[in-house]
């Protein structure tokens, strides 16, 4: 089972994806979190190159090349050989960040950075998603005092705005897979909305339910 998340910066992914590893953990599942960019030694590389260097001018067409490089990579190298253990596989950002921050964001040809990002992939689709939605001044406001900022949060509101329309649409074209969660709600609800969906899609998550 392979389950991504996605939003916009500051919508709540890592912290959602971090509960859900929690809560399934405790229920006795075989559980392995992970995030795009970067995972493994080529990932590392990719990462820094992307998002680590705020001076680095990267064209927006290297820019989506080095994020397809790191998914191919991470699909082959890790999320794969983890399905194939059987386990679930929780990962922060997939494809639809491609999609949404290259093909809308940076304003590259939707269609063609759909076709390279899902390619990317090696034919592995998420089995769901769960997409925060939040406004982009809430997420701002959110990550505004952050450590460690990246290239793609000091991004425009313009940008931003870009960036969610674009996973507005994802929701609405792919809504078998993708559940739309306002991400302004409080954590802990947001969790709850998360553990209520899974148990109700998949019986074998039927032990999240509350008791
Ligand atoms: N539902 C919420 N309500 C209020 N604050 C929240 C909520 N969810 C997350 N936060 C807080 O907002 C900040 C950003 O959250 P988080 O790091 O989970 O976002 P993210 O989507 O992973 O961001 P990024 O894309 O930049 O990694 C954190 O300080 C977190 O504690
Ligand atoms: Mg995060």
């Amino acid at each position: 089972m392979f389950i991504t998340f996605e939003g916009i910066e500051g919508s709540g992914k890592s912290t959602q994806i971090n509960l859900l590893h929690k809560a399934l953990e405790k229920v006795h599942f075989d559980v392995e979190i992970t995030r795009e960019p970067g995972w493994g030694a080529i990932g590392n590389l990719i990462r820094k190159i992307i998002l680590e260097n705020p001076d680095l001018d990267l064209e927006p067409l290297a820019e989506l090349s080095l994020f397809c490089a790191d998914r191919a990579q991470h699909v082959k190298d890790f999320i794969r050989p983890m399905l194939n253990q059987g386990k679930i596989v929780l990962c922060d950002r997939f494809y639809d960040s491609t999609i949404a921050y290259q093909g809308f964001g940076r304003e590259l040809n939707p269609e063609f950075v759909k076709q390279t990002a899902i390619n990317s992939a090696l034919g592995l689709c998420p089995n769901t998603t769960f997409l925060f939605d939040i406004s982009v001044n809430t997420a701002l406001s959110r990550i505004v005092e952050r450590p460690g900022r990246n290239r793609i949060d000091d991004e425009s509101f313009d940008f931003h705005s870009r960036v969610k329309s674009a996973y507005l649409e994802i929701a609405r074209n792919s809504s078998n897979r993708v559940h739309l969660i306002s991400g302004e709600e409080d954590i802990e609800a947001v969790h709850e909305q998360i553990k209520e969906i899974l148990s109700k899609n998949y019986s074998i998550f039927s032990r999240l339910r509350k008791k």
